[in-house]
């Protein structure tokens, strides 16, 4: 998936840069990854660590992490084979007959859901996100991936595969320039395909790196008028300002031990929303100093669970605890030896440049604003001048790991000097750069190189 900031491409840097800072073997730590975004990081990192935590704020990237980082199965097999997924928990044949029957239109009747009515011309509100005939392919798959669950078809593992096979394929025919701040006036050509579910693949799907940085002066048609993308994005955002998080889940893997309840939107076979239970389980089985970091997370759960903040949703896998949260409100309550921070390093909010992604995993009613229909979404103090160092500062101070690494670029709000004051007042500081070669399109869509400095801050606490 495109995604702003995706560190695919950066990850070797990031992994080498990484694995020379640290004492031991990276088999002997908890890495988690606070701001998952595409799972990038983490899924560089796993099978490689002894445990791993990831995070994100937003729904869709704990969809992806559920499925990318929750669904791997560890000591998995490179047995080289062609197709998707040797390594998951889910086995290929099960994932192609999930896949085929819901390609399949007998099996899955169109139904003109949420996507149609608001992001596609015909649902009557002048978007054009998708072509009328795949956004009634996204609906109808979205609303039978969730009576599938409702009706206890397919297991928590096969619902978030599916849910993240949506996002990845949906994104693949989106008629944007990238992100969801805008779309194009005239369907493009990868949007004027016919949608095709396709399985989320481990080592498919892995994100770009910047390219939704690539196309700010891509002139779109998102109020009839031509604008830049950043603009359209910006314009909207101004418009919104509250949390949009109207669920509260708590929910596990499904392995053994023990009972928790799970409340979700669910979706209706009209596509409205209704509320369903459903029941999970949760495993501990965790080794050497991975097991301690586990058991500790499972206790925090516990208590979690018994008394959870507001809009918390998190899972707890054989060796990976998935998050869904403020990472300034999560840090307190997680513990490990390597923490990876790659918050926003701009005032671009997440929620806004990807909104359909997260209509498209939660699925919930909402009302969509204006001309993009956007959804409400909370707003990041990461992409806020005058919020974002006394954040990072909070996070640092709070975060009980022995090893803290944060990449940010040299455009970012946070100047070099002011992250290196906040790394030197807690532990023994360094830092690593990598200059980036990225492309970026120009108005006439021609490309032009443009060069950033990746760093690597480190911080030895
Ligand atoms: C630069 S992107 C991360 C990209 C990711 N490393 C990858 O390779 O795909 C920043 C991420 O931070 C998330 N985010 C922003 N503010 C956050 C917050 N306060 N807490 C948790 N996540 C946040 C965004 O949703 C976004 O996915």
């Amino acid at each position: 998936m495109n995604y702003i900031g995706s560190k695919f491409k950066l990850s070797g840097f990031l992994k080498n840069g990484i694995k020379n800072a640290v004492a031991k073997p990276l088999g002997e730590y908890t890495f988690c990854d606070m701001f998952a975004g595409t799972c990038a990081v983490a899924r560089a990192f796993q099978g490689e660590v002894g445990r791993i935590i990831t995070n994100d704020r937003e729904f869709y990237s704990f969809v992806l992490a559920r499925h990318y980082i929750g669904n791997f199965a560890k000591n998995w097999d490179f047995s080289n084979l062609p197709y998707s997924m040797p390594h998951s928990k889910i086995s290929q044949i099960r994932a192609n007959e999930l896949i085929e029957n819901l390609n399949n239109e007998a099996k899955t009747p169109n139904i003109k859901g949420k996507i149609y009515r608001h992001y596609a011309l015909g649902g009557g509100e002048n978007r054009q996100y998708f072509s009328d005939k795949n956004a009634i392919r996204i609906d109808s798959i979205r609303i039978k991936i969730e009576s599938l669950k409702s009706q206890r078809q397919i297991s928590q593992d096969e619902y978030y595969f599916l849910l993240a096979s949506l996002l990845e394929s949906a994104d693949k025919v989106a008629n944007t320039a990238s992100v969801y701040g805008a779309f194009l006036k005239n369907l493009k050509k990868s949007a004027a395909k016919d949608f095709t579910l396709r399985p989320a693949d481990f080592r498919r799907d892995m994100g770009q790196v910047d390219s939704a940085d690539s196309v700010d002066s891509v002139k779109l048609d998102k109020f009839g008028n031509s604008a830049t993308l950043k603009d359209s994005a910006e314009s909207v955002e101004s418009r919104v300002n509250s949390a949009d998080s109207s669920i509260l889940k708590k929910s596990c893997g499904e392995s053994n031990a023990e009972f928790v309840e799970s409340r979700v939107n669910s979706a209706n076979k009209y596509g409205e929303s209704t509320e369903s239970k459903i029941e999970f389980h949760t495993e501990s089985r965790a080794e050497s100093k991975a097991e301690s970091h586990a058991k500790s997370a499972e206790s925090k759960a516990k208590s979690h669970a018994d008394s959870p903040p507001t809009n918390t949703i998190y899972e707890i896998c054989e060796n990976c605890e998935i998050y869904n949260e403020n990472a300034n409100d999560l840090i307190k309550r997680i513990s490990g030896d390597i923490l990876y921070l790659d918050p926003p390093y701009n005032a671009r909010e997440y929620g806004a440049n990807y909104h359909i992604l997260n209509t498209i995993a939660l699925y919930d009613d909402f009302t969509p604003r204006g001309k993009t229909g956007l959804r409400e979404y909370e707003k990041s103090a990461f992409c806020k001048k005058n919020l974002v160092a006394d954040a990072l500062d909070y996070l640092i101070k709070n975060a009980d790991f022995d090893y803290i690494f944060l990449s940010y670029n040299d455009e970012g709000l946070l100047g070099l000097g002011e992250i290196e004051e906040i790394f030197k007042k807690y532990g023994k500081y360094e830092r690593m750069e990598q200059i980036y070669q990225r492309f970026k399109a120009d108005s006439s869509r021609f490309c032009k190189q443009d060069s950033t400095t990746e760093y690597l801050h480190i911080l030895q606490k």
